[in-house]
């Protein structure tokens, strides 16, 4: 089992654009394998490869409480089936212990291929709907909480900064 650093917000790294994946190698299969550890251990529902600073068009998700509903997106492309857009509360690895409303159409088509590289066209609603946007922005470099107001912004910075400086301290008193 290998954890990968997360990039924290407002890390530019997470600005970067993700390149598409050309071929779907063992090193592509170790950063899948990698990138399941990491959302685990980190306790979330998804997450992109932007996310552990590797540039490449793939995420990984998992909405079922018990690990057994593990799904990889590459090169996922999204189509909005609904002009209807509807309020979601949001998190994100991230950006640690932030929460906030984001509207998003209701409905999307994916197409994408599979950790096995089979081509595949869902449509989805729901929390796997505002999910998969929620992990494409970050293939685009786009966060959540681009879409809150400046003040809500410098918020989340401030309570990032925070979070992290507690981790910190807990990994000192650990190693004490
Ligand atoms: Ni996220």
């Amino acid at each position: 089992m290998a954890l990968l650093p997360i990039l924290s917000y407002p890390d530019p790294k997470l600005r970067t654009i993700a390149q598409p994946v050309k071929e779907i190698n063992e090193d592509i299969k170790t950063l899948i394998k990698d990138m399941f550890d990491t959302l685990y251990d980190a306790k979330g529902i998804g997450l992109a490869a932007s996310q552990v600073d590797r540039h490449i068009q793939l995420i990984v998700m998992d909405l079922s409480d018990d690990k057994s509903g593990q799904r990889v997106f590459i090169n996922p492309k999204i189509t909005p089936l609904v002009e209807d857009k509807k309020p979601y509360e949001e998190g994100c690895l991230s950006v640690p212990e932030v929460y906030d409303e984001v509207e998003r159409p209701t409905k999307v088509r994916i197409d994408a291929l599979d950790g096995e590289g089979h081509a595949f066209s869902e449509e989805v609603e729901g929390l796997l709907a505002v999910c998969i946007q929620h992990e494409m922005d970050h293939l685009n470099g786009v966060l959540f909480v681009d879409y809150l107001s400046g003040l809500k912004q410098s918020r989340a910075r401030e309570k990032v900064r925070k979070v992290l400086k507690q981790r910190e301290k807990q990994l000192e008193a650990v190693k004490a």
